[in-house]
């Protein structure tokens, strides 16, 4: 069977740091969506490692690790991570895995991205630039080049092709940066990813799956950056939940068994678009402090705020959670009051639902006050050792969200998980 996990807020909720610790419970490890526009920290060692392509479980010896067709991949990106991992005696050629399918993101992605950002100016999407949305439209316009098209011998040739109808677009967008040193990098690194295991992802899965093989499949961004459920069009260009698993590595929705959901003890953004919870006040400045946020791709200061259980409910549907996972409980320890989104007063009336368009409401959170623990929580290990006003405040949004917290994250490091 197949679980998942995966973001139910605005990304960077710590899938990272929970892939890697259930890894060494699957055979293959596998990202679906997304590209480089995912930073996912971990600790190996007491060593910070942030990965932005190759999937979290590539530090445990006895996993295999699946790059999936619904990624966008970019070589180069991909070959800098490669070698910082090599660092720590890993090497990709033994356990990783990239499917044929994948689509690639070119250098004229990521000036596209930038030229289109631009563009927007006050109106951005915030993007991390990676060439993510420009990747995912020549994907649906069905211009990409995918990581399969590799091998072709008339490779060089396809590229041109693009390459001049990207030209022409960012002629349109009057984009005057000069992008060899990017193709030159590109062409290098396309010369490595040659040399990596290029296989035939759905069937490397679905026969893992067949000889019992237990897969893992991890998410980048959050559910509510989702292209279809998240807040349009501050959102990234891929599925995030659930059902993109299915169309991002070619399994059946009846294969899937656990969606581990994972949420901040509070919420953060990264980049532009509605935020309903946010505070603008020294309450968000400490979260931001105490929380380190800061976007592990981009360094850009995190926006920060309560906890929302209208989206976290939402977030729990659409995805058909089965668990979710709490991480950065610690972050609250020293917060004499914490609080909780249980509505919206959306002009002037209050609503249990996440409306079409947050953007053109001023929206209102309707908050809940709850009292902080006002401990050190970050070295229990037992869950009797929560403080009662912990499992108060988890017991309150299990009750809301009609979820089951599983496990409590209390620190970075790889071992700072509670089981509850
Ligand atoms: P991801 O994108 O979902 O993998 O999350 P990021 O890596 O972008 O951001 C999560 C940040 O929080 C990283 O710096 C993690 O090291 C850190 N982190 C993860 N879990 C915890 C936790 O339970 N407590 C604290 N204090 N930090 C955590
Ligand atoms: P992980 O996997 C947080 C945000 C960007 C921007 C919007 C669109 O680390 O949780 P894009 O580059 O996709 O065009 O950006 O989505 N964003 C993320 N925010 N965590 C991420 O990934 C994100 N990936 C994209 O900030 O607002
Ligand atoms: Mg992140």
């Amino acid at each position: 069977m197949v679980d998942v996990i995966l973001g139910l807020q605005w990304g960077d909720e710590g899938k990272g740091k929970i892939v890697d610790y259930f890894a060494p419970n699957y055979d293959i490890i596998a990202r679906f969506q997304g590209g480089p526009n995912a930073g996912h920290t971990l600790y190996v060692g007491g060593k910070k490692v942030v990965l932005h392509q190759i999937p979290s479980g590539v530090f445990h010896e006895n996993t295999v690790n699946l790059i999936g067709n619904g990624v966008v991949l970019d070589p180069v990106t991909l070959k800098k991570e490669c070698d910082t991992v090599a660092g720590f005696g890993v090497d990709v050629r033994k356990n990783m895995f990239i499917s044929q399918r994948t689509h690639l993101i070119l250098p004229t992605h990521r000036a596209l991205d930038k030229a289109s950002e631009l563009q927007k100016g006050n109106d951005k999407i915030g993007s991390t630039l990676k060439g993510i949305g420009p990747a995912y439209m020549d994907k649906t316009g069905r211009n990409g080049l995918r990581v399969g098209d590799l091998l072709d011998k008339n490779f060089t040739t396809s590229y041109i092709r693009l390459r001049l109808k990207h030209q022409r677009l960012l002629d349109n967008f009057n984009f005057q940066e000069d992008i060899t040193a990017w193709e030159e990098e590109f062409f290098e690194a396309i010369e490595f990813l040659r040399s990596l295991n290029v296989v035939n992802g759905e069937y490397f899965i679905n026969e893992g799956l067949s000889a019992g093989k237990k897969v893992l499949a991890e998410g980048a961004q959050g559910s509510m950056l989702d292209i279809d459920f998240g807040t349009f069009p501050f959102v990234t260009s891929s599925n995030t939940t659930t059902s993109g698993v299915c169309n991002g590595l070619g399994v059946a929705p009846q294969k899937i068994r656990d969606v581990m959901g994972v949420t901040k003890a509070y919420c953060t953004r990264v980049g532009s678009g509605p935020f309903p919870t946010e505070l603008h006040d020294e309450t968000g400045e400490e979260l931001r402090k105490l929380g380190n946020e800061f976007g592990a791709t981009t360094g850009r200061p995190r926006r920060c705020g309560w906890i929302d259980l209208v989206a976290l409910k939402y977030a729990c549907m659409i995805n058909g959670v089965t668990k979710v996972i709490m991480t950065k409980a610690d972050v609250l320890d020293q917060f004499k009051k914490l609080q909780v989104c249980t509505g919206y007063e959306i002009d002037g009336k209050e609503s249990a639902y996440i409306p079409f368009q947050m953007t053109r409401h001023q929206i209102n959170p309707v908050l809940k006050s709850f009292a902080g623990w006002n401990q050190d929580t970050s070295k229990i290990t037992n869950p009797a050792d929560l403080p009662v006003t912990m499992k108060e405040y988890v017991a309150f949004i299990n009750q809301f969200v009609g979820a089951n917290v599983s496990h409590i994250s209390n620190g970075p490091g790889r071992d700072q998980i509670v089981t509850v």
